[in-house]
């Protein structure tokens, strides 16, 4: 939690003495959180911790544990808001301890090449526009704490059962809400993530779904604290329709 607070005061100063081009302090206030909620989900939830948004990415630190200290220690909202549009186009690409780092803004929210044949998956037709308002959304709520949610150590049980069409779990629906596009490519699902394969290159077996999803492997976290084995199945039914295999 303290490194947060040496992070903020880097950037900060960076943001400061780069003349902040057009990722000014001023912005701050800028930034539709409404909006920035569902990409929040889709583009950073793979990775993070964040109870209002019922994320329960590991990778990267816990966003409601990182900004409870910087919400105690008096920083406002904008300040807050500042700090997470600075860290989304300056990240840590490659820590140096060799632990995987956060993707560039290129990555995460390529923009939308319109009327393209090789459209970016799941891009964005602004990407200050879709970063504005990932910030102003994290800021709003990181380290606030949530109705029926704690801040932290959130439990990945309460997550609301997602119910598809024919009564059964919807696939799609937990594809979405576990963040598997953070990190893998889905072109049907609009999903863009490089950290793993991309499942329409790799299209998986309905069994190693199952598999990784249960257990987890390396940099793919386990899901089954998150979800009951029937919804596991449904999300690996969807891939493997999905992937066309
Ligand atoms: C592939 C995983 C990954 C994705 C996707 C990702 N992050 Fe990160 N994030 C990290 C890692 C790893 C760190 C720690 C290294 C660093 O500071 O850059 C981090 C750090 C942060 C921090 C600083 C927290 C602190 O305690 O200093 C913020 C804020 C943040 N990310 C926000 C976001 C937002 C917003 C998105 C979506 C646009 C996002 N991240 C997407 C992995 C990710
Ligand atoms: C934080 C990133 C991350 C998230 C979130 C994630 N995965 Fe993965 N996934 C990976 C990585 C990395 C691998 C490669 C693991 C290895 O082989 O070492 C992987 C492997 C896989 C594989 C095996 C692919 C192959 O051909 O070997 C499948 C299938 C898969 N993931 C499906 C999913 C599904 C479905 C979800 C959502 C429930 C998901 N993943 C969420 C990172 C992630």
């Amino acid at each position: 939690m303290r490194g947060l607070v040496g992070a903020c005061a880097i950037l900060l100063a960076v943001l400061a003495a780069s003349g902040c081009g057009t990722v000014g302090l001023s912005e701050a206030g800028d930034g539709n959180a409404a909006s920035g909620k569902p990409l929040f989900t889709q583009k950073c939830g793979s990775c993070h911790v964040l109870a209002d948004a019922d994320t329960q990415g590991q990778i990267g630190p816990n966003l409601d544990d990182a900004f409870l200290q910087s919400r105690a220690d008096g920083l406002g909202e904008s300040t807050i808001q500042s700090v997470v549009r600075g860290q989304i186009e300056y990240p840590v690409q490659e820590p140096s301890t060799g632990s995987p780092g956060m993707p560039g803004p290129d990555t995460l929210l390529p923009e939308c090449t319109e009327g393209r044949e090789d459209e970016p998956r799941g891009c964005v037709a602004d990407q200050d526009e879709a970063a504005e308002d990932i910030a102003a959304y994290v800021a709003s709520v990181a380290g606030k704490p949530t109705a029926g949610a704690p801040a932290s150590g959130a439990d990945p049980g309460g997550s609301t059962p997602k119910v598809g069409a024919g009564g059964g779990p919807d696939g799609e629906a937990i594809f979405a809400d576990a963040g598997c596009g953070g990190c893998h490519v889905l072109e049907a699902a609009g999903a863009s993530g490089n950290v793993g394969p991309s499942l329409d290159e790799s299209k998986p077996s309905k069994e190693l779904v199952i598999e990784r999803v249960t257990k987890g492997l390396g940099a793919m976290p386990s899901f089954a604290d998150s979800y009951s084995p029937d919804e596991i199945a449904a999300v690996a039914d969807y891939v493997v329709s999905a992937t066309g295999r």
